[in-house]
């Protein structure tokens, strides 16, 4: 182990993303794998929120809306924009990804445009699963398919084509599967789909920040996606909804909102809506939850996110190759894709005691932070921007040594609510 101590730090000299790291406010003695969950807090975040509590709530108040905070919102618009290559005025951001993705599944259907038809399958993220139900439900003429694939893990793209081409519709994924890591032929799929008379909305809130996400290259027309993952916007920040310009004036937000109006400082009587993607937003954007997602942003752009997807694999194979060198054989199974080009950046590993192994990792002198996913999963989830290779070996050693040492029996086998 000596030696692979060597390697990892080796690996981390030459590292040309390793300034990055410094910018994060980092606890010591701790290695943070949960960054896929919930990223880390920028120092500039932090200097940028009490700016914002101080001076432009504490003393410009009211003001403060046309001096900063308006424009602010459209600055971190413009910047995802850039992040994902859409045109300009094609994003914006305001509420939470379940919010939005309710918005534009209603507006799909409202629009006529493709059979009521949602499909989407088991691996997407239940909120989104629950969206698609809860609509079900209050209209009358929609129905939906969840395709079960054979495994949970991952997808079989050849039936969900299957699917789309002999009953097409409204589909609905998540780029990067939360609980494997299996990562969508996004370009392929949408492809497809238009070619089927069926549309993509894609949910991108476990690969925005760390998977190269070209719209206009992957032909995308909607996503959604938070900002609080690797995007290190901070806890509940809001979510962005993206709409091709070609759909915009074709799709009506169900909720008339006042800032979805025209003009909303008219106060006019009667809703008129805004013809370009403000039309999507509601109410009165959270302007605190706001701020460090442009700082996160902002590191992604720097750091450029091709250098970002580049490391993230480089981390995950040296990751999984020391998971099959040193776990495997303390029984342990890899539920992520093996071949990096299906995966995003985390790595899923289980074990018949992953919850105690869990929690064994926190304690002690060196705490380890992953997460766990019922039944079983372990995710270990790696941002490139923090995490060093040396981080990487440590926690492989720590798990062996747990295991080797049954040091999780000292812990309880029930689970707390968030985990
Ligand atoms: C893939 C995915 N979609 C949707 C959500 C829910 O997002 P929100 O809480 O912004 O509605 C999450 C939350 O973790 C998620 O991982």
């Amino acid at each position: 182990m000596e030696n692979e101590i060597k390697a990892s730090k080796i690996l981390d000299i030459n590292d040309s993303l390793k300034q990055f790291r410094k910018e994060f406010i980092n606890n010591t003695n701790e290695i943070y794998l949960d960054g896929n969950s919930l990223g880390k807090l920028p120092y500039k975040s932090k200097l940028k929120i009490q700016k914002v509590i101080e001076n432009e709530w504490g003393q410009n108040l009211i003001r403060s809306w046309n001096d900063h905070w308006l424009e602010m919102i459209k600055r971190i618009s413009l910047k995802l924009e850039k992040l994902f290559n859409a045109s300009n005025h094609e994003i914006t951001i305001g509420e939470s990804t379940s919010v939005y993705l309710y918005q534009i599944l209603n507006s799909l259907l409202q629009s006529e445009k493709f059979k009521p038809h949602f499909i989407s399958d088991n691996l997407n993220f239940p909120s989104d699963l629950y969206i698609i139900d809860g609509i079900i439900k209050t209209t009358n003429n929609s129905k939906k398919t969840i395709l079960k694939y054979e495994s949970d893990t991952e997808a079989n793209i050849k039936l969900l084509k299957k699917k789309i081409k002999s009953d097409p519709g409204i589909i609905c994924l998540s780029l990067v599967s939360y609980k494997s890591s299996w990562l969508y032929p996004m370009k392929e799929l949408n492809e497809w789909a238009l070619k089927n008379d069926s549309i993509i909305v894609w949910d991108l809130s476990h690969a925005a920040g760390v998977v190269n996400i070209d719209f206009k290259y992957s032909k995308t027309l909607i996503a959604v996606g938070c900002t609080y993952k690797f995007l290190n916007g901070g806890p509940g920040s809001p979510a962005y909804l993206y709409v091709n310009k070609s759909l915009i004036k074709e799709l009506e937000n169900p909720i008339n909102g006042w800032f979805g109006h025209l003009n909303p400082f008219s106060f006019s009587k009667k809703f008129i809506s805004s013809n370009g993607i403000q039309k999507f937003s509601n109410g009165t954007p959270s302007i605190i939850s706001s701020v460090p997602i442009e700082c996160g942003v902002d590191m992604v752009l720097k750091a450029g996110i091709k250098n970002i997807e580049a490391k993230s694999k480089r981390q995950s194979e040296y990751l999984k190759d020391l998971i099959i060198k040193y776990l495997i054989p303390l029984d342990f199974k890899i539920e992520s894709p093996l071949n990096p080009q299906n995966r995003g950046s985390h790595i899923s590993i289980s074990h018949k005691e992953s919850w105690r192994i869990c929690k064994s990792l926190q304690e002690g002198p060196l705490k380890i932070i992953p997460d766990f996913r019922p039944p079983k999963y372990i995710r270990l989830g790696i941002s490139p921007l923090y995490i060093s290779y040396e981080d990487l070996i440590k926690t492989i050693i720590k798990i062996a040594d747990i295991v080797i040492k049954k040091e999780y029996l000292k812990f309880s086998v029930n689970q707390p609510t968030v985990t």
